[in-house]
């Protein structure tokens, strides 16, 4: 077999800093934190937009929690059940979002005021069950694009955050498809 020279594997690597550099650079702004000089991402939108995810998500465990307690109220205990669950997941998503946002060095907005307005999804009461769950569809459905929108506008220029919203994604994307399974077997009930 030909052996492979050692400077055709090298030329194969990606460009990285040396030893010297990385240390040196890594000594630098030390207050930073988590946050060094190769940090790619423009630190002050990735905030921004952290902190508009972060209002979306708690709106919704606000919206799921009504739900919740309405359809337990009007004894549809499956429903209320995976509203729970959904209102518990959205809620642990708002977790890391903060947690994200603080080893950028930003501070997570958890203010009442203005919550609304900075969450994507909507706070919908909901009339009915299926109303219910047709409006937490719909919200879903807004979390799915917009976090699909903050993955392809972060590219690989901060692979942490793009990792977490990639798995915030998948996770509200199984809530569709929850809920679009309960939308359907209602269909099948009211046949009946
Ligand atoms: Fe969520
Ligand atoms: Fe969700």
């Amino acid at each position: 077999m030909k052996s492979i020279a050692l400077k055709d594997v090298r030329s194969k690597l990606p460009p990285l800093s040396d030893i010297k550099t990385l240390r040196e650079h890594a000594r630098k702004d030390i207050e930073n934190g988590a946050v060094t000089s190769g940090y790619a991402a423009d630190r002050k939108n990735v905030i921004t937009m952290l902190n508009e995810a972060l209002a979306t998500e708690l709106v919704c465990v606000l919206r799921y929690k009504r739900h919740y307690f309405m359809a337990a109220g009007i004894h549809a205990a499956p429903v209320a059940a995976e509203f729970l669950a959904h209102a518990a997941e959205e809620m642990s998503h708002a977790d890391l979002i903060a947690k994200r946002i603080i080893e950028l060095r930003g501070e997570p907005n958890f203010s009442p005021d203005g919550l609304a307005a900075r969450s994507h999804a909507e706070y919908v009461e909901g009339d009915s069950l299926k109303g219910m769950i047709k409006e937490d569809l719909i919200a879903e459905r807004i979390a799915i694009e917009s976090y699909r929108e903050m993955i392809a506008y972060l590219g690989d220029q901060d692979p942490t955050t793009h990792r977490m919203l990639e798995e915030i994604l998948a996770s509200e994307e199984e809530h569709a498809e929850d809920l679009s399974s309960l939308l359907e077997g209602m269909k099948d009930y009211e046949k009946l």
